[in-house]
Formats: C-alpha cells, sequence, structure tokens
C-alpha cells in the first residue's frame, strides 16, 4: 500500500513497514527527521507533538497530535508538519520559535519541539494570547526544567508577533495537492473505508480486524504491549462516522467524532461534561480520540460512558446493513466484556437533550487535575419537582469492573424529598451498589467514601448554588 501525503509542502509516497508503523518511528528511523523526540511512546509526554493539516470546509485546518501512537496510515491525504518545517525558506525562525528564544523557553530542550508544535497549532487556531488556552494546549507537554512561565511568556510573544507565515501564504496550493491525493484502496492487512457502508463491509470480511480510531489506546497495545495487528481497519477517513447530527430533541454523534469537534456542541448543554472531556488527556488526544473508541474499549474508568449513561445516552451498533439501539448501560456485560458481535461496530451515541426541571453534574477524581485518568467518576442526574426527587440517574466509573449505576440508590431517592437527611441516607446504599477495587490510583474504602461525598456535593450545589467556587468550562462556578 502506498499512501501519499505531504511533509511540510513536499509530496510524499510511501509504503508503511506495517499497519502499525508509528508517524515518530516513521520520521526518525525513515526520514532521519530527528528533531521529534521519543519521550514516554504513550501520549503523555508531548515530546513527538507534530502538527496535522487537512482541508476542512475548503480551508486548512491545524491540529496537534501525538505522533508516538499515530499510525502512518492516517497520514494518508494530509499535511504533516514537524519542527523541521518551521523555519522560512531563508532560514528565518518563524515567530513561536523566535518567541522561544527571546522569553528563554528552553534549557536541555528535548521538550522545546513537540512545545513550539503544540503553540504552532495553537496560534493557527486562536486569534489572541489568552493563558488560560495556552495552559490547556501544553497541559499534554511536560517541561522538567524550564518551567512554564517562560513557555507562556513566548507564547504572548508568539501571538504579538503573529504575521501571515509560509503556511499562510501557501494555503492555496497546499489544498490543491492535497484535494489531487486519491484515496488509497485497500492492502490484505490494512482498510481506510470511506463510508460507513465500507467499513461494515470491510468489517463483515474481516470480523477479526482491529478498528482504530483515534488509536490513543490501540496506539499503546503496539508500542507498550509490543502486538502485531493485522488486518487494521482504520476509521479515521470515515466520514459519516465524523457526524454530528442535532434535533431539537437529541444529538446523535458520530462514533469517530473527536473530543476537540464534540466540545463546542456539548458545551452550552452540559458544562460539566465539556468540562470532563477538557480535562481527558492532553489537546493533541482530544484531537484525534473519539467518544466511540472511549465506549468500545470497554474500560470500566473511561470518562465518557458514566456522563453518557447518566444523561440517557442509547448505543447504535451496526453489523453489515443491521442495526440495532442499545442503552448504553446494557452495552457493558462485564470487565472486559461488552454486547457486541463479530463485525458489529459503535456508529453513534444517540443522546437526549436537556429537558426542563433536570440538572446534571459530573465529577471526576484523579491525582492531577489535567491530563491524568480518573481514580473515579461520578455523574449525576436528577429531576426535582417541588422539592421531591421526580427521577434520578447516577452514574460511576472506577468503582466496579464495568461503567455502572448506582440502581440501589437512586431507588432510595426515587419520589423522596431532596434533602440533606435522605440524601445522606441514601449515600449509604453505594455500598451495595458498588464494591469497589483498591490499585495504585484509589483504595477502595477512598473510593466508597467518595462517592458517597459526591452525592452530598451534587446536593449542596443544586439547593445552594452560591456556594459553587469553581469556574469551569462554560464559567459556570462549582467547587474544586
Ligand atoms: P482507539 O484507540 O482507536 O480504540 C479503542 C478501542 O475501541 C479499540 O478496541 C478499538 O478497536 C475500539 N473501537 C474504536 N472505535 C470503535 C467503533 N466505532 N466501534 C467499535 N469499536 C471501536 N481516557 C479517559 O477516559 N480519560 C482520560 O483522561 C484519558 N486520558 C488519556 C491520556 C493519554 C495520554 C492516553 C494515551 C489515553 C487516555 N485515555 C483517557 C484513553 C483514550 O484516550 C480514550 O479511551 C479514547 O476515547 C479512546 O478513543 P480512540 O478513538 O483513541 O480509540
Ligand atoms: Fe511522549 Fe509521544 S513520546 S507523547
Ligand atoms: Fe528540558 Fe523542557 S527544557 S525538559
Amino acid at each position: 500500500m502506498a499512501i501519499r501525503y505531504l511533509l511540510g509542502h513536499e509530496l510524499q509516497t510511501v509504503e508503511p513497514q506495517s499497519p502499525t508503523e508509528t508517524v515518530l518511528d516513521h520520521l526518525r528511523l525513515r526520514r532521519h527527521r530527528l528533531g521529534t523526540k521519543e519521550g514516554c511512546a504513550e501520549g503523555d509526554c508531548g515530546a513527538c507533538t507534530v502538527v496535522i493539516g487537512e482541508v476542512r470546509d475548503g480551508a486548512m485546518a491545524y491540529r496537534a497530535v501525538n505522533s508516538c501512537i499515530q499510525f502512518v496510515g492516517t497520514l494518508d491525504g494530509k499535511q504533516l508538519i514537524t519542527i523541521e518545517d518551521l523555519r522560512d525558506a531563508d532560514g528565518a525562525l518563524h515567530p513561536v520559535q523566535q518567541a522561544m528564544v527571546e522569553a528563554h523557553g528552553s534549557q536541555c530542550g528535548f521538550c522545546t519541539p513537540g512545545i513550539v508544535m503544540s503553540l504552532f497549532a495553537q496560534a493557527k487556531n486562536a486569534q489572541r494570547y489568552d493563558p488560560t488556552a495556552t495552559a490547556d494546549a501544553l497541559a499534554g507537554n511536560l517541561c522538567r526544567c524550564t518551567g512554564y512561565g517562560p513557555i507562556q511568556r513566548a507564547a504572548e510573544i508568539a501571538f504579538q508577533n503573529k504575521a501571515a507565515d509560509a503556511f499562510d501564504l501557501m494555503q492555496g496550493k497546499t489544498i490543491a495537492q492535497l484535494q489531487a491525493i486519491k484515496p488509497t484502496g485497500s492492502t490484505p492487512d490494512y482498510f481506510s473505508p470511506r463510508s460507513c457502508a465500507e467499513l461494515a463491509d470491510v468489517y463483515m470480511a474481516h470480523p477479526d480486524a482491529t478498528l482504530v480510531a483515534g488509536g490513543t489506546d490501540v496506539g499503546l497495545w503496539v508500542t507498550k504491549q509490543q502486538r502485531q495487528l493485522r488486518p487494521v481497519i482504520s476509521l479515521s477517513n470515515v466520514h459519516d462516522l465524523r457526524q454530528i447530527v442535532e434535533t431539537p430533541t437529541h444529538l446523535t454523534i458520530g462514533a469517530g467524532v473527536t473530543y476537540a469537534e464534540a466540545l463546542p456542541v456539548l458545551a452550552p448543554l452540559w458544562p460539566d461534561f465539556a468540562e470532563v472531556i477538557r480535562r481527558l488527556g492532553s489537546a493533541q488526544i482530544r484531537n484525534v480520540a473519539t467518544l466511540g473508541g472511549n465506549i468500545a474499549n470497554g474500560s470500566p474508568i473511561g470518562d465518557g460512558p458514566p456522563c453518557l449513561i447518566a444523561l440517557g445516552a442509547s448505543l447504535i451498533l451496526r453489523r453489515g446493513t443491521g442495526h440495532r439501539c442499545l442503552p448504553l448501560e446494557k452495552f457493558f456485560l462485564a470487565y472486559g466484556k461488552q454486547d457486541r458481535q463479530p463485525a458489529e461496530f459503535v456508529e453513534a451515541i444517540h443522546l437526549p437533550k436537556p429537558e426542563p426541571g433536570w440538572a446534571f453534574r459530573a465529577y471526576k477524581i484523579s491525582k492531577r487535575f489535567d491530563q491524568d485518568i480518573s481514580a473515579l467518576l461520578g455523574a449525576f442526574h436528577v429531576k426535582i419537582v417541588d422539592g421531591m426527587v421526580a427521577d434520578i440517574r447516577i452514574a460511576f466509573g472506577g468503582l466496579a469492573g464495568t461503567p455502572k449505576r448506582a440502581a440501589k440508590v437512586e431507588a432510595a431517592l426515587r419520589g423522596k424529598p431532596w434533602s440533606q437527611q435522605r440524601v445522606a441516607q441514601a449515600a449509604e446504599s453505594f455500598a451495595e451498589d458498588y464494591q469497589p477495587i483498591s490499585d495504585m490510583r484509589a483504595s477502595a474504602e477512598y473510593r466508597a467514601k467518595v462517592a458517597g461525598n459526591l452525592l452530598r456535593k451534587f446536593h449542596l450545589e443544586l439547593t445552594h448554588p452560591e456556594a459553587e467556587t469553581r469556574v469551569t468550562f462554560a464559567g459556570r462556578r462549582t467547587h474544586g
């Protein structure tokens, strides 16, 4: 299989060495582009950050990604920009690079190419300097020696000196070049279907294949577990899997929609859900990872499923030409086991929009605030009428082998007064709903205690909104 992509501004035709050859290995070992570094090889440190350019609605769109867990096949028809591409033809540094020099944003320099690429992507996507947005853009770039003050200052200078760069000036040509690249055909071990129908057919023919959406889970099977995956079906070019359809009552989110794409749609409806997503991984992860992958991986600590279950989401599953719709909570059968047939895939997530009287909150508990996996995550959705609980849905991740509803706690509250006393009584039923385990993230006792505390916090926030103290994603105030 030969794929074609632009490396900087030059068209490349390459044959991946395997369906899971990473972009980082491709750059360093085959292209001898050594500016992009390898730190962790698992999407955590950002040393390997590169920028992907692609044509969206007739213009170029740029996003930072971790090249260590992206497979080369995903470059097909796209532009790959690395640190080596930023300098002008006459050798002048890019304004972001120049700003890092001026602000003394680098010491040992190992993190610097990744940081520059993250700031380059941010400068491409934002009009003006915003310290919070810059901190968010850098949450996936670890620097152990410089400290983030000078790097933030570099971002500020870069925005002050922002001017059209070579990428802006060559945009028309780049778009024409990318549009001229014809999609790659399939090979025996790598498939890149362009539509859901094509995906369904190829998966029926190869039910043993590994589906790869953003690859932020699958990539680690390759780099950390050294697994040989063959065949691979990439979902990154299945355009009808990357759509969000909004009706007056529902959202239907395609399984291939990335977190970055979902965030602006979810934020006005459920600020807390959006805040959970904003804290999921880093910008590089959210730029490729999908809610579909978060569900399909069946992880008991995925952040999406508890929120979606509490919000009453259903899954649309597809096998060949057949569809079925399943309440999300029924998809998770046991640890590592989901209700999914061979060759069946998640096509979309169907989500009812907020209805009057309902309130939703989600609390992620992790050791670090950003870029950390949850020890537990509680999502609460309640309808209060005249001081009584008309209905309630509570779901937790991290308390059982699957994301799971707190059926006993819900029953203890449904139809009862929404009072502090009743909430404290109901919290005791968490012990019947969940038997949490101890692991490196938290002890069983801690998890059990926090679950009850989060229910109390939820009650407190709804009954005393003035007690909310921290600003979240969409500006609502909440406790830290
Ligand atoms: P992939 O890796 O492409 O796939 C994951 C699994 O789902 C695979 O088994 C794949 O075959 C299957 N799959 C994918 N799409 C479909 C489909 N449409 N139908 C059927 N099967 C499918 N997760 C969190 O929840 N919270 C975090 O804070 C978090 N932080 C992370 C930080 C880092 C540094 C990394 C590397 C990962 C992190 N993750 C986190 C895990 C991961 O990013 C998420 O689970 C993500 O949503 C996976 O989506 P993906 O598209 O990358 O899935
Ligand atoms: Fe650490 Fe890729 S090498 S994120
Ligand atoms: Fe040394 Fe950032 S400059 S790790």
